[in-house]
C-alpha cells in the first residue's frame, strides 16, 4: 500500500485557531444579524411590528419584505428572501434583525411581532397523494422515468421474485460550522466571506440577485467547516448578510443558528422506494423495478434521484425506474452527500440481500453474477469497473467465507451477531476549471485556483498534483485557494472537486514547465506564469460510462433484550481510480462510512404534521454517530488508474463512502435477528 502522504498543509493553522472561517472576519464597525423565521406553515404576513425590536439597546435595523433591498429574479427561489409577504413553509425567513452585538440582534429578533393570515397546509408525504407527478428530470438532470424491455412480463414469469418497500425519513447534513457570512460594501463593491462549497457560484448568484457585474463582487471561502452538500449552492445567509450590509451601510455578520438550519439549507427528502427484482434460480436478474416516491417544496423542485443506481449497477434486461414527487408546504429539499445514490443504494442493496435469501445464492456471489461491463441503461461500457474485485477483496479481508448464512445463527450471551454486505457506487463527474501556476527565479512555485477545502484536504491534494506534474518536491509549492480573486473553479461537490481542479492544475503546471523548457531552463527575474482552462478538455457526452465502485461489509450485534444495534466492524474496499493522497482519501472514505452508520441507525428528521416543522433542531435530538458508535472502521482500495477520465487517473471519493453502508448494516441486522427492517433508522423497537 502507498505511504500515507503529507499531512494537511493548513493543519497547524486549524489546530492553533488561526485559520479564519467566514464568521471570524470582523471588519471595523461590524454589525450582527439574527433572522426571524415564519411561525406558521403556510400563509401571508399581514403586519410586522418592529417597534419593540428597534427599542432594544444596540438596535440598528430590522429588514422585512417592506424595506429590504429588491432582488432580481433567479432560478433558485429559496434565495428570494424578504421580497414579498408569502410564507411557503414554516421557518421561511420573514425578517432580519441587525444590532451592534449578536446578543442584541437575537433579543431584537425575539421582539419582532409578526401577524399572519395562515392558510391550510399539507406537509405529509403519502404514497397515494393526489398531486404526485412524474418529473421530466430528477436531480442531476436524469430522466424522471425510464423503461427498458418488458418489466411486467419478465417479472411475472421470473422463478424468484422480491417485492419490498423501503422507507427513509428526511435527513439533515448538520456540518460543524453552521452557514455563516460576513459581508461588506465598499465603493459599490461587495466582499462576502461565506461558508460555502464553491465561491464562484455564490459570486455569480449574488451578481444576478443584486444586478451587478460579477467583477465587483469578491467571495472568500478560505476555510469551511464541513458542507456535505448543504453548502453546495448559495444559501440565504449570504443574500441576507449582503442585503443587511447594503441597508445599514455597515459590515454585517450573519451566523445561522443551528436551530434554524433544518428549514433553510435543505434536507434529503423522505423517500418511499418500492423494489421488485425478478431472477432465475441462479439469482441472475431478469426484471428490475425501482419506483421512488418523494416530496419537494412549493418554492423549488428538487427530486432526490434515488432510482438512478438501479440504472447502473446490475444486469437488468427489463427495467423500470421511476420517480414521483409531490410539492408540499415543506422546506426545500436539496443536496446531501450522495444525493440519489445513498438512499437509492440502501433500497437496491437491501433488495439484493432479500434476493440472495430467496434464491439461496450467497450475497457476494449474487452480486458477482449480476455484474455488467456496460451500464445497462445507456449501454455504454464502463471506462473502468472493478466491483467484483472489491467484493472479492472485501470478502477476503472480512473473513466472509466463514459465514453461516442462516439468520440467528450466531450469538454471544445476550447479543445476536450478524454480518452483511452491500455494493457501493458513485458516478464520476468532471467540470471545467481554470488554474494558474507561477515559478519564481529561485524555483519556488505558487498554484492559484478557486478550489474550496471543506475539510477534505483539497489544498494538500492539489499541492501533490502540482508537485507531480511539475516534477518538483512538495515543499517548493504554495497553494492559494478559496477566493473568487483566484482563477475560477467549480464547487466542492459531486465528488468532482479534486478531479476537476486537479486537471486544471496539472495542465497549468505542465504549461509552466513548457515555458521554462523553452527558455532553456531559466526563469527571468519576475518569474513565469502559466494559466490553464480545461473547458475544451472535459467531454460533455463521453463515450464511456464513468463511476467508482466499492463493497462494504458490516458486523453488528443486536441486544435481544434492548434491541440496541451496534456496528462492531465495518470494512470497505473501493475502486475509485488512482488514490492521490492515501491519508486524506482514507479520511474521506471512513467519514462517508461513518455518516452511513448514522443513516442506518441514528439519523432522521420528523415532520410534525400539525406545525409543519421538523422536530429535530439540534445535535441533541438529531443523532449522529459519535466515536463510541464507530468501532473498527476500515477503508481499503484496489489499484485502479483510469486515464480515460483525467490526467491523474483519479475518480471522486467524497461520496462513495456513504453509499451502501446503510444496506450493509441493515442486511447484517437481518442476518443477526431474522428481522427485515425496511425503515430507517433501525431503532431498537423495530428489531424486537
Ligand atoms: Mo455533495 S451532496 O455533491 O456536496
Amino acid at each position: 500500500m502507498s505511504t500515507p502522504g503529507p499531512v494537511r498543509l493548513e493543519g497547524r493553522e486549524k489546530v492553533t485557531g488561526t485559520a479564519r472561517y467566514a464568521a471570524e472576519h470582523t471588519p471595523p464597525g461590524t454589525a450582527y444579524a439574527w433572522p426571524v423565521p415564519a411561525a406558521v406553515p403556510r400563509g401571508r404576513v399581514v403586519a410586522i411590528d418592529t417597534g419593540a425590536a428597534l427599542a432594544e439597546p444596540g438596535a440598528v435595523a430590522v429588514l422585512t419584505h417592506e424595506n429590504a433591498p429588491r432582488l432580481k429574479d433567479t432560478d433558485d427561489a429559496t434565495l428570494l428572501v424578504l421580497q414579498n409577504d408569502r410564507v411557503p413553509h414554516r421557518g421561511w425567513y420573514v425578517a432580519l434583525a441587525v444590532a451592534d452585538t449578536p446578543e442584541a440582534a437575537r433579543a431584537m429578533a425575539a421582539a419582532v411581532r409578526v401577524s399572519y393570515a395562515p392558510e391550510e397546509h399539507d406537509v405529509v408525504l403519502a404514497p397515494g397523494h393526489p398531486r404526485l407527478y412524474v418529473p421530466e428530470t430528477a436531480n442531476a438532470g436524469v430522466p424522471g422515468s425510464r423503461e427498458r424491455g418488458d418489466f411486467d412480463g419478465a417479472y411475472a414469469s421470473a422463478p424468484v421474485r422480491v417485492d419490498a418497500t423501503y422507507t427513509t425519513r428526511a435527513l439533515h447534513n448538520h456540518p460543524m460550522e453552521p452557514h455563516a457570512t460576513t459581508a461588506r460594501w465598499e465603493d459599490g463593491r461587495l466582499v462576502a466571506y461565506d461558508s460555502c462549497q464553491g465561491a464562484n457560484a455564490v459570486q455569480e448568484t449574488l451578481a444576478g440577485l443584486f444586478g451587478m457585474d460579477k467583477e465587483r463582487i469578491t467571495v472568500v471561502a478560505e476555510h469551511v467547516g464541513g458542507g456535505f452538500g448543504c453548502k453546495g449552492t448559495p444559501r440565504p445567509q449570504v443574500v441576507l448578510a449582503a442585503m443587511a450590509a447594503r441597508h445599514t451601510g455597515r459590515p454585517v455578520r450573519l451566523v445561522l443558528p443551528r436551530a434554524q438550519l433544518a428549514a433553510v439549507v435543505g434536507h434529503r427528502a423522505p423517500l418511499v422506494q418500492r423494489l421488485r427484482l425478478g431472477a432465475g434460480e441462479d439469482g441472475v436478474i431478469s426484471a428490475l423495478a425501482h419506483e421512488v416516491t418523494t416530496h419537494t417544496s412549493t418554492v423549488r423542485e428538487f427530486v432526490e434521484q434515488a432510482a438512478v443506481p438501479s440504472r447502473a449497477m446490475y444486469v437488468s434486461p427489463n427495467s423500470r425506474t421511476t420517480h414521483r414527487v409531490v410539492a408540499l408546504d415543506v422546506p426545500s429539499p436539496s443536496w446531501m452527500r450522495a444525493p440519489g445514490e445513498a438512499p437509492g443504494m440502501y433500497a437496491l442493496e437491501c433488495a439484493m440481500d432479500e434476493l440472495a435469501c430467496a434464491s439461496g445464492v450467497d450475497p457476494v456471489e449474487l452480486r458477482v453474477r449480476n455484474d455488467t461491463a456496460a451500464e445497462p441503461d445507456s449501454g455504454k461500457p464502463y471506462s473502468s469497473r472493478h466491483l467484483v474485485e472489491c467484493l472479492r477483496e472485501g470478502a477476503r479481508r472480512f473473513g466472509w467465507d466463514a459465514r453461516d448464512p442462516r439468520p440467528r445463527s450466531r450469538a454471544e450471551g445476550p447479543l445476536l451477531v450478524g454480518t452483511g454486505v452491500a455494493s457501493s457506487y458513485y458516478p464520476v463527474y468532471l467540470m471545467p476549471s481554470s488554474a494558474e501556476a507561477h515559478v519564481t527565479e529561485t524555483g519556488r512555485y505558487r498554484v492559484r485556483i478557486n478550489a474550496t477545502d471543506i475539510g477534505t484536504g483539497a489544498r494538500t491534494v492539489l499541492a501533490q498534483v502540482a508537485a507531480d506534474a511539475l516534477g518538483v518536491a512538495l515543499d517548493r509549492i504554495a497553494v492559494e485557494i478559496g477566493s473568487t480573486a483566484l482563477p475560477a473553479a467549480p464547487l466542492a461537490g459531486g465528488s468532482a472537486g479534486t478531479g476537476s481542479w486537479g486537471w486544471a492544475v496539472h495542465k497549468a503546471c505542465r504549461a509552466l514547465n513548457g515555458m521554462v523548457d523553452a527558455r532553456g531552463g531559466t526563469v527571468p527575474p519576475g518569474g513565469l506564469t502559466a494559466g490553464a482552462d480545461t473547458a475544451g478538455d472535459v467531454p460533455s457526452d463521453p463515450p464511456d460510462a464513468k463511476a467508482a465502485f466499492g463493497a462494504q461489509f458490516a458486523e453488528v450485534t443486536v441486544d435481544r433484550d434492548t434491541g440496541e444495534v451496534r456496528v462492531r466492524r465495518l470494512l470497505g474496499v473501493f475502486a475509485a481510480g488512482r488514490i492521490l493522497s492515501a491519508r486524506t482519501a482514507r479520511s474521506q472514505l471512513i467519514g462517508g462510512m461513518t455518516m452511513g452508520v448514522g443513516m442506518a441507525l441514528l439519523e432522521g428528521s420528523t415532520m410534525d404534521p400539525r406545525f409543519g416543522d421538523f422536530a429535530e433542531r439540534d445535535l441533541a435530538s438529531y443523532h449522529v454517530p459519535t466515536h463510541a458508535d464507530v468501532r473498527g472502521v476500515e477503508a481499503h482500495w484496489i489499484d485502479e488508474t483510469d486515464l480515460l477520465l483525467n490526467p491523474m487517473g483519479s475518480k471522486g471519493i467524497g461520496e462513495i463512502g456513504i453509499v451502501g453502508t446503510a444496506a450493509a448494516v441493515a442486511n447484517a441486522v437481518h442476518h443477526a435477528t431474522g428481522v427485515r427492517v425496511r425503515d430507517l433508522p433501525i431503532l431498537p423497537e423495530k428489531v424486537l
